[in-house]
């Protein structure tokens, strides 16, 4: 080790998944063919909710804010993989490593803070029927929206800052697919402290704070169902807000097998197991979530190709 020449690494290597060389192929087509079903049906979620005007709703307006989010999601991460799977060690310089982690950040944090503005949303449609549409105007809706932007953009911002001021000097071989906050952290060969201080509060205020707020809004769902229990106002409730709760569910899910559960190793392979979940397996579920149980994802669809058939069929 010769400290004096210590030279400061400038760009890292991303070593991918942790799998057999003959498993690559297997893996790629698979990966593949799960970002492709991502980017159509989230795409797919978005072009309907533009095109049908009976879903310019806030839950829509919300969903397609959130499809949008998954989509992005997903493509920070899985092309980049799907190139290193193919074979192409690409180094990945080092402000195109912290760019990665900007975006990743970004879109996680905005997912969990629409799923809030959701959850309000379901809460006023059950809680408040009647003023529904006064309560949940479009400037308010702009607003959740307004704000879960800023707050991600400004959390992801200070992670990415603090980041930037750490150096790099031994390894820059990243035990990963992407260039992971906690990856980075053990890689560095500063002082991580503060970051490591900072991961625990602002995850606790993305995480933990918006998981109370969706929680409390479905206590007040829940218990004003039971209040004039009718089997109308079950049916109403469940309907629209089963697809929220299935998107919560998975995307609180996927974080408590991450964090809570008791692993004996904190190995690499079981963070590219379980991010792998949370990049590639959620985003290209939500759509579907919510367009197979929704009649009014289905009836848009409908619509919307009945339409093309009666075009087409006028063409002739
Ligand atoms: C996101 O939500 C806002 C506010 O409801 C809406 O105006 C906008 O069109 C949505 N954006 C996308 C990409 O769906």
């Amino acid at each position: 080790m010769e400290r004096g020449n210590q030279t400061v690494t400038s760009e890292f290597i991303l070593m991918g998944l942790p799998i057999e060389p003959n498993q690559q192929n297997l893996f790629y087509v698979l990966l593949l063919a799960m970002y492709l079903t991502t980017v159509l049906g989230n795409l797919l979620i978005i072009v309907l909710i533009i095109l049908d005007s009976h879903l310019h709703t806030p839950m829509y307006l919300f969903l397609s804010n959130l499809s949008f989010s998954d989509l992005c999601f997903s493509s920070v991460t899985v092309p980049k993989l799907l190139q290193i799977m193919n074979g192409q060690i690409l180094p990945i310089s080092y402000p195109e490593c912290l760019t990665q982690m900007y975006f990743f950040l970004l879109f996680a944090d905005l997912e969990s803070f629409l799923l809030v503005a959701m959850a309000y949303d379901r809460y006023v449609a059950i809680c408040f029927p009647l003023h529904y549409t006064s309560i949940m105007s479009p400037k308010l809706c702009l607003c959740l929206v307004a704000l879960s932007w800023v707050l991600t953009i400004s959390i992801s911002l200070l992670h990415t800052l603090l980041m930037a001021r750490l150096s790099f000097c031994a390894s820059n071989m990243i035990p990963h697919f992407f260039c992971d906050m906690s990856a980075l952290l053990k890689l560095s060969c500063s002082d991580t402290h503060v970051n490591e201080m900072m991961i625990l509060i602002l995850g606790s205020l993305v995480i933990i704070v918006p998981f109370l707020l969706i929680f409390s809004s479905y206590v007040r769902i829940v218990s004003s169902i039971f209040k004039v229990p009718s089997a109308r106002g079950i049916r109403k409730a469940f309907s629209t807000c089963g697809s929220h709760l299935s998107v919560v569910s998975l995307f609180y899910g996927t974080i408590i097998g991450l964090y809570l559960c008791p692993s004996a190793d904190s190995s690499p392979v079981k963070d590219t197991v379980m991010a792998l979940m949370y990049t590639v397996v959620t985003p290209m579920l939500n759509p579907f979530i919510y367009s197979l149980r929704n009649q009014d994802i289905k009836g848009a669809l409908g619509r919307i190709f009945s339409k093309r058939t009666i075009h087409s069929s006028l063409g002739q």
